[in-house]
């Protein structure tokens, strides 16, 4: 099933409106009429997937700590909306399980990034992987990501026909490309702030798409849709949607 990439992918849900990687943000960028999100997957203690960015629970929960000395029983009762404000008090970590239960109840599109706490790079995949199988069947609407190659390397293991995302970071291996292949990977994503037109051009050549995060500039936005950037992560959908309306 070819990948039907959007050109707008909601970071974190939309989390410049809502708080980061919760069901809420999920919502919220539906309702601006995103067509896909972007979340992060990583494990408790007791390998529940949860959607969480951070290694630590300090910045966007009333907890504190590591995520991966925590079980579910713990991290389900943190608080992980009020760092955001008021308005959103009460919302919680989600599971991957009730997270995916909205994302196909509300018939979106899922980048899915591997974010494992430091060893559980195979563990991660695996779990997020069997869980997705058990329920997602648009794999023309799946992308999974990370920016660890064992993790990528695990799910291309697991599902070699599902869709896989190389992330770069803003300094990029000198051997992306191998690694590109050797992933098979469906979509390079970089850092579109940081990435030069010269940069951009050579994943064209190369002959895949180019994703780029996190682009919440409306200059920036026309600059790489200018380089042939196919799509964006933003934390403001709506505006950097706009710019996308008005260029096409
Ligand atoms: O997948 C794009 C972007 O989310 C990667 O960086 O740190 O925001 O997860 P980060
Ligand atoms: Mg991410």
């Amino acid at each position: 099933m070819p990948l039907k990439l959007p050109k707008i992918i909601g970071h974190r849900g939309a989390c410049g409106y809502a708080p980061e990687n919760t069901l809420e943000s999920i919502k919220t960028a539906h309702e601006m009429g995103v067509e896909w999100v972007e979340l992060d997957v990583m494990l408790t203690r007791d390998m529940i997937p949860i959607i969480f960015h951070d290694d630590t629970l300090d910045r966007t929960t009333n907890g504190s700590g590591n995520v991966a000395d925590r079980d579910w029983e713990e991290i389900r009762q943190l608080e992980a909306g009020s760092w955001f404000s008021d308005g959103f008090a009460g919302a919680r970590i989600p599971t991957l399980e009730e997270t995916l239960e909205l994302l196909i109840d509300l018939n979106m599109g899922l980048n899915l990034e591997i974010k494992p706490t430091p060893g559980k790079e195979v563990d991660t995949a695996e779990v997020a992987l069997d869980f997705l199988s058990r329920v997602w069947d648009a794999h023309d609407r799946l992308l999974i990501s990370s920016f660890s190659h064992v993790s990528l390397e695990t799910a291309m293991d697991m599902a070699p026909d599902w869709h896989r995302g190389l992330l770069l970071e803003t300094e990029w291996i000198p051997n992306w490309k191998e690694m590109a292949e050797y992933l098979a990977a469906a979509t390079i994503n970089i850092d579109g702030n940081a990435c030069t037109r010269i940069q951009v051009e050579n994943i064209i050549d190369f002959g895949k798409p180019v994703l780029a995060y996190t682009i919440n500039d409306p200059q920036r936005a026309r600059t790489l849709l200018q380089w042939g950037v196919d799509g964006m992560f933003t934390d403001v959908p709506d505006i950097i949607g706009e710019i996308l309306r008005v260029i096409h």
